[in-house]
């Protein structure tokens, strides 16, 4: 919401003028401006410096990646990860020295990790399934768009261009967080966090070459930590609380393994330990306290939230009503006022229609009511919903996560 100034206030802030550091400690004025309030006794890590995440990138994984753009190596780097697939996989033969380095230290799981909760979080997703896919799916991507940050550079990196490919390449990493083997040695989401913190390392070094994202930011740097715990709530936090809003019976032991779940893969993407709630509560509070002054409307948001629209209503029929549903189950999900941010225009027929058959569904699927309770257009919902993620699941399959070398060509 708020359009803060980060650059202002990095300015203002005097010794910060060394934009190109990638970790900042910000003075105490450009804190109190910024307001980060949240204390890491909170985190994972129970401790930590406290510095305002909206100075902090990827200390590692960001001068690596420039150098390896400077060397040209990207293309190359790129052609031996294509099967590096597996979480128990040796790196191919062939990568450069300092990226085995820092891929060997990125992919080993944080000392903290609990594979027992793991396990029962696997299992959790099985049994929610639905529910996941559609929050963390079109919900969060829905969100993501609402978040100016990160439409622009989403909009203006290479990926913005072909949104069917990046909706694929986000698919394969949202389905092996979700899959029940995601962090056992032959599942897929060590490999597929690791990539993404390359992808967001060389996203850093490209957009701020790019003048249509420059033009309309006021960052100098892009995927700051604070973003990424943003758009981390858009995901599990955002799930989790839909689901209470459903009434979607859940054990506490299972919230907790879903929230490690999380925290573990947030620590894998390479956010710090010290961001990295420990609790729902602290979840809470952290989504509470920059959630919504980080969201608000853009062009790029519109028009990205139309392309995503648009693929989801693709694959619901019939086609007389799949635009219009998809409209109202997105605007259902992410609230009026992030759908107006968005551009999404209001249904007379199907708002209501959604709005009164979905809550039904889910307590229908919970064994809470009895199936005539449930209308039924609720099952032209919950059969559009099927064909979405199998599409995704079929799209995953062609694609992989591979680093951008350019930013979009406009
Ligand atoms: C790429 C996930 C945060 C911007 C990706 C990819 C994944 C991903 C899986 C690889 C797919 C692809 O290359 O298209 C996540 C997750 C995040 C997160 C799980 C946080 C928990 C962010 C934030 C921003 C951002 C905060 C921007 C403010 C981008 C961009 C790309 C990307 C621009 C590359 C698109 C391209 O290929 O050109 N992200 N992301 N991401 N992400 Fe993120």
């Amino acid at each position: 919401m708020v359009e803060f100034s980060r650059r202002k206030a990095l300015i203002s802030a005097g010794g910060l003028a060394a934009l190109g550091a990638l970790v900042a400690t910000a003075p105490a004025q450009a804190r109190a401006l910024v307001g980060w309030d949240w204390s890491p006794r909170n985190s994972v890590a129970g401790r930590g410096a406290g510095t305002d995440p909206a100075y902090v990138w990827d200390p590692e994984g960001d001068p690596l990646l420039s150098s390896l753009f400077d060397r040209g190596v990207i293309p190359k780097v790129n052609e031996l990860l294509w099967n590096w697939e597996r979480n128990d996989q040796p790196l191919p033969d062939g990568l450069p020295a300092d990226l085995r380095d820092f891929m060997e230290h990125a992919r080993q799981l944080p000392p903290w990790a609990d594979h027992e909760k793991l396990e029962r979080a696997a299992e959790f997703n099985k049994s929610r399934g639905l529910y996941l896919n559609l929050c963390n799916g079109p919900g969060g991507g829905i969100l993501a768009t609402a978040i100016p940050k990160e439409a622009r550079a989403v909009y203006h990196s290479a990926g913005g261009a072909d949104m069917e490919d990046r909706v694929a390449k986000t698919s394969l990493f949202g389905f092996a967080v979700g899959s029940l083997n995601a962090y056992r040695p032959d599942g897929k989401c060590i490999v597929e966090c690791v990539k993404t913190r390359l992808v967001h390392a060389a996203v850093r070094h490209l957009l701020p070459q790019s003048p249509h994202w420059k033009a309309g930011t006021d960052e100098e740097i892009p995927i700051s930590q604070e973003d990424m715990l943003v758009t981390w709530h858009t995901l599990p936090t955002f799930a989790m609380r839909k689901m209470r809003e459903w009434e979607v019976p859940i054990s506490d032991d299972d919230a907790e393994a879903y929230l490690h779940l999380w925290q573990v893969t947030g620590h894998m993407l390479g956010i710090a330990d010290e961001y990295i709630p420990a609790t729902w509560d602290a979840a809470y509070a952290q989504s509470d306290l920059i959630l919504a002054r980080n969201m608000g409307p853009t062009w790029e948001g519109v028009k990205l939230t139309d392309i995503l629209l648009g693929q989801l209503a693709e694959q619901t029929s019939p086609a007389s009503i799949s635009r219009p549903l998809c409209n109202a189950l997105a605007r259902y999900l992410v609230g009026d006022q992030a759908a107006d941010w968005d551009g999404i225009q209001h249904e007379p027929v199907w708002d209501p229609v959604v709005r009164e058959a979905w809550p039904l569904l889910v307590k229908f699927r919970e064994g809470l009511v009895p199936l005539p309770m449930v209308p039924e257009v609720a099952w032209t919902i919950d059969e559009a919903l099927r064909q979405y993620i199998l599409f995704y699941l079929t799209k995953g399959e062609e694609t992989k996560i591979e680093i951008p070398t350019h930013n979009r060509p406009e």
